[in-house]
């Protein structure tokens, strides 16, 4: 679980005193969804709220959500039940679900969690400030959730999923260096197993200009890293008149702006892998040489299934073109074991194909129903739990062996790295003042860290890489010295 609120330096804002409100929001799933929060802190600042460090402090308590997994659900209504004690203590308390979740469950969250009193779905998010100041003055409980996939035209279901962008709040993210930029809502694919396309509705890109207008406002407040989010953001594609805009464009359009030092995107989908878009990396200094392209299984009966609109065969041919224009790209990937009607043979060969691919990493998921998705009305949750568990762990056990082996080559190399700051270990080992390990991803997204200076954080640092586990390589900050000796040598000779 991510605690935004409890990231937060809320001593520092300069409303601390004054502030009427306080919020603790507590954010689940995807990175949509941490921006989703930032976005939300941010409209609610601007009323004057401040982020409380715990519930007990706060008087407005925000869940966010996610749908993509029963278990994540689960643990939502869990925490919420946590709630009602303080709820019939403190019955002024506004409780509020919002995000993925909410906009699957919708009145059903006030059914399972009475105490409940906002429900706001992903397209809605930007009523959130008038619906709690309704709450507040006596209008009972609030929902506002977006229009389903076929419950209203287009158009009209395409404006209930409104985006909310334009207000950055640099101190709900975790670091002051990096941002998240949403270039697309909504999803069209329709992956038999996936509840996206219901709760954050139509696929549709964000105009070229709006994101330009916010790369811009995110390198004013110390922005270096801006990472483009869309569900199958290669597929971003808007239309102008004769004019269409896709992401290649957008990357040649950011690459311009002056205090951005990197770019990414996630998440791409496999089939919409262009040459152009791959040339566009290769060729703009400031992309990050890594992409994150889901497979979700090695077997073309279980793509079939799962309705992800391309085979094996593309999905290798795909991986060759990477390789062929972007040699030293990292690739990373997602899996789902335990499809509906997945034999070990076809397990086995999502084995294979990941010891083919040999992925950066892997995100691997037990298949989950979700309620809604074609596969749950249509087919079987026929594979035990058990073997689910189990070929989840053995994909996982070679992912990590991979992992481990890309690590080793980088051993004596120099990489270049975004500083982050300090490292996960140096916080759990309450290491304070300026010398302390410390974190950061190199071009091609792997973590890195060495025992550094606080004051190197926002920097681009060469770091001399020693040793490597399968999730982190470890270094040093190159000296002057140790960057000098070559040169000496070669004078001398
Ligand atoms: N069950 C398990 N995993 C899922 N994912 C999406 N839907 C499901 C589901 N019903 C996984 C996919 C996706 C990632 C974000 O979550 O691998 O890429
Ligand atoms: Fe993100 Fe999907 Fe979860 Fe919604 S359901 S929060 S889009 S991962």
């Amino acid at each position: 679980m991510n605690s935004i609120g409890s990231q937060v330096h809320t001593d520092q804002s300069p409303q601390a005193e004054a502030a009427p409100h306080r919020l603790y929001i507590e954010t689940v799933g995807c990175q949509m969804n941490v921006l989703d929060s930032e976005m939300v802190v941010a409209a609610l600042r601007q009323r004057g709220y401040d982020l409380a460090r715990s519930v007990e402090q706060a008087d407005t308590i925000l869940f966010n959500t996610c749908s993509v997994r029963e278990h994540a659900e689960e643990k939502v209504y869990a925490n919420l039940a946590k709630l009602k004690k303080t709820k019939m203590a403190h019955p002024e308390k506004i409780i509020g679900v919002m995000g993925c979740m909410a906009q699957k469950d919708q009145r059903l969250v006030f059914q399972r969690a009475p105490y409940v009193d906002l429900v706001v779905g992903p397209g809605q998010l930007h009523r959130i400030p008038d619906l709690l100041d309704s709450i507040r003055h006596g209008a009972g409980k609030q929902m506002a959730v977006s229009l389903g996939r076929r419950d209203g035209s287009q158009e009209a279901i395409r404006r209930s999923h409104e985006t909310f962008d334009p207000l950055r709040d640099p101190t709900m993210r975790p670091t002051p260096y990096q941002a998240y930029l949403r270039i697309q809502i909504g999803c069209d694919k329709f992956c038999t197993y996936c509840v996206v396309p219901m709760t954050r509705g139509p696929e549709q890109g964000r105009p070229p200009r709006e994101i330009l207008e916010e790369a811009r406002e995110l390198a004013r407040q110390g922005c270096k890293e801006i990472t483009f989010l869309g569900q199958t953001v290669n597929s971003y594609r808007y239309r102008e008149g004769d004019r269409v805009t896709r992401l290649a464009d957008l990357l040649e359009m950011v690459h311009e702006v002056d205090g951005i030092e990197r770019l990414k995107f996630v998440t791409s989908y496999p089939k919409d892998m262009t040459r152009r878009l791959l040339e566009t990396v290769r060729d703009l200094p400031k992309c990050s040489t890594y992409l994150h392209v889901p497979a979700q299984s090695g077997s073309d009966a279980v793509l079939r299934r799962m309705k992800r609109g391309y085979t094996v065969a593309d999905y290798y041919q795909m991986m060759d073109l990477i390789r062929d224009v972007l040699p030293e790209a990292a690739v990373s990937s997602d899996f789902i074991v335990g499809f509906c009607g997945e034999t070990e043979d076809d397990f086995q060969q999502t084995v294979e194909l990941v010891k083919r691919c040999r992925f950066k990493n892997s995100f691997i998921f037990k298949y989950s129903v979700r309620p809604g998705t074609k596969a749950a009305e249509l087919m079987p949750d026929d594979v035990p739990d058990e073997v689910k568990t189990r070929r989840n762990n053995e994909l996982l056990e070679l992912q990590n062996a991979i992992s481990l082996e890309e690590n080793l080559k980088f051993l004596g190399r120099r990489v270049e790295v975004l500083v982050e700051g300090p490292s996960k270990m140096s916080i759990k080992r309450g290491e304070t003042g300026p010398v302390r390990q410390m974190t950061g991803r190199t071009k091609c997204d792997r973590i890195v860290v060495w025992e550094g200076n606080e004051r190197q954080a926002g920097q681009l640092l060469p770091i001399l890489i020693h040793d490597a586990s399968s999730h982190t390589l470890f270094g040093a900050v190159e000296t002057v010295e140790t960057q000098s000796v070559p040169e000496v040598i070669s004078l001398r000779h």
